[in-house]
């Protein structure tokens, strides 16, 4: 499999649309700032990281037509309104902004396309390097000669980053490196990225996997039948807090409850220095529609959505949460582990750049 988001014939970006996935494998063109914007907000596109890198070609694209100050930040604004969560998106805009506000109007669309394939270089980079880190404190948690055993919640993978994944990047590095390992994919309702995506990435690469209901987690900890917890995250407040998808909080107290260790992928990237704790992050509340229906393939082979609930019966969609610094065992960034305090956060590289400040 290709990298998740790649340039066309023309220089362009391209990706998949992962509303058809896994039935589908439909590719999408990113041709201007529009397309990329409604693709983030649609959720062709997902995963904190993989909108980061479609922000920064929207905002790239947007300055081919129009490259101003005035047009910068309106294209900027257009974009960072599509999702609140995920601070990857604000901090590849801003990075984008950073790098062509001194320019010349004229110069300042080929910095900007510049940037945003050097955005997508460094990711794919990052998630390498997040890999070899996670596999390094995972191995030694394999015991009795079983397995590793490791649960994730949500996408974490590939298809939510340019390559690798953050999460997922260690299992793909233990898997590769011949490892015994097994995934429990929590099926994250309401949208079901875990059944659908993670199950589809993992199937792809040959990782054994077993999709579980999200309510399973806590009884297989109680068995005995997890070693490790692994998710990805969307925004880290500096004292260590972490904003990652609905249910991850209930995971964490699973694990804590079981003296299983949590871990959370985290590139520097996600961390929000603004953020004094996980109260001053953004949660997006999404359509109730999500929850009220379900989509999935019949017996003919048609996709299918279908209504769950009773008519009138209300849905309340909150999607992301917030997991307690202290329930964190290691936040796993591209330099290292890093334990989800303020001090620890401060001392990591790049945190301090520039580019970070408010919108
Ligand atoms: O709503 P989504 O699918 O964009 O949510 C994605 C997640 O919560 C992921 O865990 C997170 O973005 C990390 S992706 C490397």
């Amino acid at each position: 499999m290709a990298r998740t988001l790649w340039t066309d014939d023309a220089g362009l970006p391209v990706t998949w649309d992962q509303t058809r996935l896994p039935f589908e494998q439909v590719v999408i063109a990113l041709h201007d700032a529009e397309a990329c914007a409604r693709a983030i907000a649609t959720m062709q596109v997902r995963g904190a990281p993989l909108i980061g890198a479609v922000g920064a070609w929207g905002l790239a694209l947007a300055l081919r037509e129009a490259a101003d100050d005035v047009a910068l930040q309106s294209a900027f604004d257009r974009l960072a309104a599509t999702r609140p969560t995920a601070v990857n998106l604000r901090w590849a805009l801003a990075r984008v902004r950073a790098a062509v506000l001194p320019l010349p109007v004229a110069e300042r669309a080929a910095r900007a396309h510049a940037e945003a394939l050097r955005l997508c270089d460094e990711d794919a980079a990052c998630n390498a390097a997040i890999g070899r880190h996670g596999q390094a404190l995972l191995e030694p948690l394999r015991r009795d000669g079983r397995p590793l055993q490791l649960l994730t919640h949500c996408n974490a993978g590939r298809l939510a980053t340019i390559d690798h994944g953050t999460a997922l990047a260690p299992i793909y590095a233990l898997h590769e490196a011949g490892v015994a390992l097994h995934v429990w994919v929590d099926e994250t309702r309401p949208r079901n990225q875990g059944a659908s995506l993670t199950a589809w990435e993992l199937g792809e690469r040959g990782v054994p996997h077993t999709v579980i209901a999200d309510n399973a987690g806590g009884q297989l900890m109680r068995e005995g039948r997890v070693d490790a917890v692994i998710v990805g995250c969307d925004r880290v407040a500096i004292n260590g807090d972490v904003a990652n998808k609905i249910g991850t909080y209930l995971k964490a107290l699973a694990a804590r409850d079981n003296g299983i260790p949590f871990l959370v992928a985290c590139p520097v990237s996600t961390i929000d220095p603004q953020a004094v704790d996980g109260s001053a992050i953004p949660i997006e509340t999404r359509d109730p529609a999500e929850l009220t229906r379900i989509s999935g393939r019949d017996d003919q082979g048609r996709v299918v959505s279908v209504q769950l609930t009773p008519d009138g019966s209300p849905g309340l969609n909150p999607a992301f949460d917030v997991t307690p610094a202290r329930l964190v065992s290691w936040l796993i960034t591209e330099h290292g582990p890093c334990r989800p305090d303020a001090s620890a956060l401060r001392a990591l590289p790049g945190l301090a750049d520039p580019t970070r400040g408010p919108a």
